[in-house]
């Protein structure tokens, strides 16, 4: 599946007014879109935040650009009608985009007496936005997991290894105490579609016995009927065409589902930890999330990360020789170098995670996906990451920005990676690392989820998406 609709281009074109909440500043996804009947672009709404439109893609002076509506007859005598759910929860987000703005305008954090943290420094692309808007998504923010489908399929998936935080994040949801749960549909904001791709892979695919069994048709077609059941039993996906409906997942596999039937899945918003932009990833939309390898009753590997003086080895990576970016690595520097430690297999006796711990950098190369669950092993080891990736869009990029706390290394500069790291002066590296464990919560996995850590960082991208869009009802 290609992507041509999102204008990234726009974003690097115009980086001062990208400086924050991205997704608000740099993408109108609706805009050039809307040739569907139901839906039409607001120029005549009654919310004070759309009715100037300039051409000035920010919603911060405008307002969501990114309308979707349906004509709405009563929506001119809203106070003599009682408000409908949608108006409430609309009211409501125009309410939280009021707050985001003023905080914006005025650089200021406004305390509500119950934060833990704030949110501080360079390595946030506007921190007073994302603080806000963070608050803003505590206070607010209702989810509707349907109910709709059974396990193993559905509402359950893996909680350990490779694909752990996909489980953990549907857990999460199910869970009775998840302070997001809508108590009903008509009170959610956002819908959650909770089925497990890794375990579709893994129970619908059984057993694998020839090529065309991976094929992934019976993927899609398991997550369109899905799809057609929630919207044939509830109305919201058909009012929104499933632009504040999203699914979650880290296998492999995730971006095709969506693949087969690219018309029912224009506006359904992916979280993915395969977020590669040469596969259909598309970063107005979807969203990438943090690939997190959890071993069996654990939410985390222990902290060995050394203090940078102490740190003796230049960079470091173990790991397979999968796809074609690791083999260039092992090529050119597998088991050679003092300084720049790279195994295949790590020789016996060595620790991973203390290895890490005692490096200055941590290779992070594309495995046969892009994702991997390295950068977070780097991060949680305080070990500042190298990403060496092609086109790989960066976990949470709309609040992070990560050339403060990490080094890109293009694939074909991995002969250089001595030269390269070697050169960046000690001090530049110490502001690197003590970023690294700055941005450290937002990678940590909690059960319940914690604010600001990672359930809540993926949360949040899905709800600056839904504070992207308005929707109206026709009468
Ligand atoms: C992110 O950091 C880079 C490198 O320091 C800087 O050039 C860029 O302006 C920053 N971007 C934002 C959105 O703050
Ligand atoms: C609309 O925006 C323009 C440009 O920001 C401003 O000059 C104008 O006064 C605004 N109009 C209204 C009605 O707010
Ligand atoms: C949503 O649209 C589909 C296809 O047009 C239709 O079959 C379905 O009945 C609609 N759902 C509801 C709840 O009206
Ligand atoms: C660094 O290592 C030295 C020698 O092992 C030790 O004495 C010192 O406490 C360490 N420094 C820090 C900050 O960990
Ligand atoms: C590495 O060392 C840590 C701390 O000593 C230990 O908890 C961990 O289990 C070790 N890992 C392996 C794979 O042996
Ligand atoms: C990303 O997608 C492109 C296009 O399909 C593919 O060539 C590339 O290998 C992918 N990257 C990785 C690391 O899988």
């Amino acid at each position: 599946m290609a992507s041509t609709d999102f204008p990234y281009a726009q974003c690097s074109l115009i980086p001062a007014i990208c400086l924050l909440l991205l997704i608000f500043l740099c993408y109108s996804p609706f805009d050039a879109k809307l040739n569907n009947p139901i839906f039409s672009l607001s120029s005549s709404s009654t919310s004070p935040e759309t009715n100037n439109h300039t051409g000035t893609p920010s919603v911060l002076v405008n307002g969501p650009r990114s309308t979707l509506m349906y004509q709405s007859r009563s929506r001119h005598n809203t106070n003599k009608i009682k408000k409908s759910n949608l108006e409430k929860i609309e009211d409501d987000l125009a309410q939280a985009r009021a707050a985001i703005r003023k905080a914006i305008r005025s650089r200021s954090y406004v305390s509500d007496g119950k934060e833990t943290f704030i949110p501080r420094g360079n390595v946030y692309r506007n921190p007073y936005a994302f603080y806000q808007s963070h608050m803003e998504m505590m206070k607010r923010f209702k989810i509707w997991t349907y109910r709709e489908g059974d396990h193993p399929l559905v509402h359950y998936g893996p909680v350990n290894d490779l694909y752990a935080i996909e489980g953990q994040f549907i857990d999460e949801m199910e869970d009775k105490r998840n302070p997001f749960r809508a108590h009903h549909p008509d009170q959610a904001h956002a819908f959650f579609l909770p089925f497990s791709v890794t375990n579709v892979v893994s129970y619908v695919y059984q057993p694998i016995l020839s090529i065309n069994d991976y094929r992934r048709d019976r993927l899609q077609r398991f997550v369109r009927d899905y799809v057609h059941v929630v919207a044939d039993r509830h109305e919201h996906w058909n009012r929104s065409k499933g632009a504040d409906h999203f699914m979650f997942s880290c296998h492999d596999w995730a971006p095709d589902v969506s693949s087969a039937d690219p018309e029912l899945f224009k506006n359904f918003i992916r979280v993915l930890c395969n977020a590669n932009t040469s596969e259909g990833f598309r970063p107005e939309r979807d969203i990438s999330m943090a690939d997190i390898y959890l071993t069996y009753g654990e939410l985390g590997p222990p902290r060995l990360g050394l203090d940078p003086r102490n740190r003796s080895i230049l960079a470091f990576f173990a790991g397979g020789a999968h796809g074609h970016i690791r083999e260039l690595l092992l090529e050119h520097w597998k088991d050679k170098d003092a300084d720049v430690q790279v195994h295949e297999y790590l020789p016996k006796g060595q620790n991973y995670t203390q290895l890490m711990g005692r490096s200055r950098y941590c290779l992070c190369p594309s495995g046969f996906e892009v994702a991997s669950s390295r950068i977070v092993e780097a991060i949680y080891a305080e070990c500042v990451p190298v990403i060496i990736k092609d086109s790989y869009w960066l976990p949470f990029s709309d609040v992070l920005n990560w050339s403060k706390f990490s080094v890109r290394i293009p694939v074909n500069r991995i002969k250089d990676i001595k030269t390269i790291l070697e050169a960046i002066p000690f001090e530049k590296y110490v502001k690197l690392q003590k970023r690294v464990v700055k941005v450290r919560r937002h990678f940590e996995v909690h059960r319940p989820a914690k604010p600001f850590d990672v359930i809540h960082m993926a949360l949040h991208s899905v709800w600056l998406r839904r504070l992207n869009i308005k929707l109206e009802e026709r009468d």
